[in-house]
């Protein structure tokens, strides 16, 4: 006789109708039910707890559920949930914007509000080429990293290194124009391809993600490498986009990691930490430079973009809420414990057989398995190393051969040194082959 849907786990009802993200829904087996979040940790329905130690795609940056978030979005709710934000405006869209233009470097003017991270990145990459059109000017190459990730939009995804998820869409994707990213050994390579694409002065953009490369494999750059690009920019009228998608919001030990490097970009793009990785909100920020070129009486130089959950109220006040947490000391001082742990950390395993350019930025911890065959996301392996550290409760979501652990701030110290112990365990067991 067949369960009715009462009878079933939540994870089977979710196996009946749902279909999920970058999943091959044949083979994934079931989702883990999750039914709770506190701090770092998640609760599933059978009350086991997991920790979480890459802040659920990088989103999560106060722990989960927490109490200040929740209380702002609650009363937001019982006064404005929603209001179409051309023509009106609201107090927490103003206010978001005044606060996080004080957080942005001076050059920085106004603050576009979208609804995710890809969303952040069309509006930049649509401002960048609006931009050029309004001032009447032929610029419509564009430059990215190898390898770069901007989200799964055709605009974001057209910035993207060619890929296997890629693959399919190739045809609908614009050309876009790749140089190496400037990691260790390839920074005089990644400025020589620039300097010479830039020469001709058609470029309109650069759109980069900054200091680190998330879904290429937590690539890492110096910031004086990417300095130096930003400055060949900026000297040959080449727009700056930076992706801080990822990185922004005190993952690389600033508020924003193009405060590591001396030359501002001219726009923006923000998510994930924006709402404290709490719900959904995109912004992209420009310069009054570039603010300016739409600014007109002529209605054909307006940015023509929107969406229907722009500026969001509950987002907006998720949004001020994590604001409030970033402002309060308490939370750098935990960005720097968890900076120095992984640096300790990092130290102790560096010189392990199996690991592999050992790399950190911030809160950002990163090494390669080494011998471990195939290393593209696929390999299977990858597969073993999820199953090992989940059925350790830890959730590390390899990239590949790439392990990395990025967690929310508010982590203990007995959760990270959990995290590291099970780190240890792979590495020795590993030596016995997985
Ligand atoms: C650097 C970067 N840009 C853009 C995105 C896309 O963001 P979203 O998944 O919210 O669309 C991501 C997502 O991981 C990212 O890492």
């Amino acid at each position: 006789m067949q369960k009715s849907t009462k009878q079933l786990t939540l994870a089977e009802r979710d196996q009946k109708v749902v279909w999920h993200p970058f999943t091959q829904m044949k083979t994934a087996g079931p989702s883990i039910p999750i039914v709770r979040g506190k701090g770092t940790l998640l609760y599933d329905e059978a009350g086991n707890e997991y920790i979480d130690a890459i802040a659920s795609w990088w989103m999560n940056s106060h722990g989960h559920s927490h109490p200040h978030i929740a209380a702002r979005m609650n009363k937001q709710a019982l006064t404005l949930e929603h209001v179409i934000f051309a023509n009106f405006t609201h107090e927490p869209a103003v206010e978001l914007a005044e606060r996080l233009l004080e957080k942005l470097p001076e050059n920085q003017a106004r603050v576009f509000y979208s609804d995710n991270g890809s969303t952040s990145v069309e509006v930049g990459l649509k401002m960048c080429f609006q931009y050029w059109h309004n001032l009447g000017k032929q610029k419509t190459r564009i430059i990215a990293f190898e390898g770069a990730y901007h989200g799964d939009t055709f605009g974001a995804m057209s910035v993207g290194g060619r890929s296997a998820f890629s693959a399919p869409f190739a045809p609908f994707l614009f050309d876009v124009e790749f140089i190496p990213a400037p990691t260790p050994g390839l920074e005089a390579e990644s400025l020589r391809q620039l300097t010479e694409k830039v020469a001709d002065g058609n470029v309109a953009g650069f759109v980069f993600e900054p200091l680190v490369q998330g879904a290429a494999g937590m690539k890492m750059q110096k910031p004086e490498a990417l300095e130096a690009l930003v400055k060949v920019c900026k000297e040959n009228h080449v727009l700056c986009i930076a992706d801080e998608v990822m990185v922004g919001f005190g993952r690389t030990g600033k508020f924003f990691a193009t405060d590591h490097i001396a030359y501002p970009p001219d726009i923006f793009c923000l998510s994930k930490g924006l709402t404290g990785g709490t719900v959904a909100l995109g912004a992209t920020t420009c310069s009054n430079e570039v603010f300016q070129a739409f600014y007109s009486d002529d209605k054909m130089k307006t940015l023509f973009h929107g969406h229907s959950c722009t500026a969001n109220p509950l987002s907006c006040a998720a949004a001020l809420a994590s604001m409030d947490i970033f402002d309060k000391s308490e939370t750098w001082d935990n960005i720097r414990r968890i900076t120095t742990q992984h640096s300790a950390y990092g130290r102790k395993i560096q010189d392990h057989p199996l690991v592999e350019n050992l790399r950190q930025c911030g809160v950002i911890l990163a090494f390669d398995l080494r011998n471990s065959g195939e290393t593209s996301y696929f390999n299977k392996q990858r597969d073993k190393i999820w199953n090992f550290f989940i059925s350790r409760h830890v959730i590390l979501r390899p990239l590949g051969n790439t392990i990395y652990v990025l967690p929310p701030y508010c982590i203990t110290d007995g959760e990270l040194q959990r995290v590291y112990k099970v780190i240890d365990e792979l590495l020795n067991d590993l030596n016995g082959d997985l």
